[in-house]
């Protein structure tokens, strides 16, 4: 048999993938790789990918979402430099449409264990208070839960986990830590378990988005001699976006930490590319289309470790560059070509990349407001100015930072 499917292979040319492209042997490992992290029995990502009869079922729609680059929804177009990256390569995209166009084999059955749990050691548990249980009247539903630590000192921590109470319904978690009252009196005036807001936290916190969870995130660990500081009683918020595929279901997530020795060097969440740094005002009027471009100079040498872009739904692609203060050759920090604001998140660098004292910052981001930006739900457009409200757009870009001395 075997000798036969090679020579009628060869036969019709088809020497690439021998039709052997099967299941077990070839696509769930890519699944399990790519996918099922949300596509599992309990994940979000709607339907279970991860048997025969189910990814098979699903077929054509699998096809259509990894040959346009829509799934999985990683935006960021840099390879190599980043954590739990998500990018197919186009070997393993044609190896799903080879499964596919050749009957969908199913191979020898394996089993394969997509949640291996690591045995990781977490000293500092954040649990959610209470159960919550999400109401939506649109696709997307934020809740800010706060939990205060009443820590009487500081705590250092250098390894971070968050672990979805409800996969199904969890779709990304901010971290906030504010050491003012305000979060508490906001918690107070509403009358559910936390607080509801629709972009960031309605104030500016002691640090902003501290840590940024979405599935696939995994753990989060910072170099040797790193660490992220918890001040003194600390309140921790946790921002949650809930997605509608299942009405009232519960919730109860968990931020996991790992606390440490004060070490060499803090990293902190920084604001670094906001509007007061355009040389024009940020307004966008309907049915525009705009680029805003900036730049600043580093006057301290620093490392990043990770990069979160911020917008809306207007935004349609970001852009930031480095750019070497000696040899004016420049280094791709995020390049995201098809922003899409139901995938915002924070991505986390492999290595931390350090720029030195005197390196140019480039960022820069285009907004379509045209009735052609499928992304906009409310139309006709409208006239445009930066906020976080839902008529708003913002142009934003946070960064972990550690100042370095040379
Ligand atoms: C980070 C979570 C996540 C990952 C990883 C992911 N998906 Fe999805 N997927 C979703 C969600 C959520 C939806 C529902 C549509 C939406 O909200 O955009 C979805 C929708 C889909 C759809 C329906 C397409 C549509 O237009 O609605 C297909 C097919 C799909 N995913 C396949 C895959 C495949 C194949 C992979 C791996 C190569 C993958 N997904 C990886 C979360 C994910």
């Amino acid at each position: 048999m075997k000798i036969l499917t090679f020579v009628l292979c060869s036969f019709y040319g088809l020497q690439a993938y021998p039709q052997s492209t099967n299941f077990y042997g070839d696509i769930l490992p890519i699944l399990n790789k790519y996918c099922l992290n949300c596509h599992n029995t309990n994940g979000h990502g709607a339907m279970d990918l991860s048997t025969y009869n189910r990814a098979s079922s699903y077929a054509n729609m699998i096809y259509f979402a990894v040959n346009n680059r829509i799934m999985p929804p990683w935006k960021n177009e840099n390879n190599d430099n980043f954590l739990h990256q998500s990018r197919m390569n186009v070997e393993e995209i044609d190896l799903i449409k080879d499964w596919i166009d050749h009957g969908l084999k199913e191979g020898e059955f394996r089993d394969i264990a997509y949640n291996n749990a690591q045995p990781d050691s977490f000293d500092l548990v954040i649990p959610m208070k209470q159960v919550f249980f999400p109401h939506y009247q649109k696709d997307f539903y934020d809740q800010v839960f706060v939990i205060e630590l009443n820590n009487d000192s500081a705590y250092y921590v250098d390894k971070f986990r968050f672990i979805p109470g409800n996969s199904k319904i969890v779709r990304r978690c901010a971290v906030f830590i504010d050491t003012t009252s305000r979060s508490a009196e906001l918690d107070k005036k509403d009358p559910k378990y936390g607080y509801s807001n629709n972009f960031g936290i309605a104030f500016d916190a002691f640090e902003n988005y501290w840590f940024d969870w979405v599935p696939g995130t995994g753990v989060v660990s910072l170099p040797e001699g790193f660490y992220k500081l918890i001040p003194k009683n600390a309140k921790f918020l946790l921002k949650i976006t809930y997605t509608n595929y299942a009405n009232e279901l519960p919730d109860s997530s968990v931020l996991l930490l790992r606390t440490t020795k004060k070490n060499i060097h803090q990293v902190v969440s920084r604001k670094l590319i906001y509007p007061e740094l355009l040389n024009k005002p940020f307004e966008i009027k309907p049915n525009q289309e705009r680029y805003f471009k900036t730049s600043f100079l580093l006057e301290s040498t620093i490392s990043i470790s990770s990069i979160l872009p911020l917008s809306q739904a207007v935004c349609t692609s970001w852009s930031i560059k480095a750019r070497d203060p000696e040899t004016n050759e420049t280094t791709s920090l995020l390049e995201v070509k098809n922003w899409d604001p139901h995938w915002i998140r924070r991505y986390y660098y492999k290595n931390s990349i350090k720029l030195k004292k005197g390196t140019i910052i480039e960022a820069s981001a285009s907004y379509n407001n045209t009735e052609d930006n499928e992304n906009i739900i409310m139309k006709p457009t409208r006239h445009l100015l930066h906020g976080y409200g839902s008529r708003n757009e913002v142009f934003e870009v946070y960064f972990d930072i550690a100042e370095l001395v040379d």
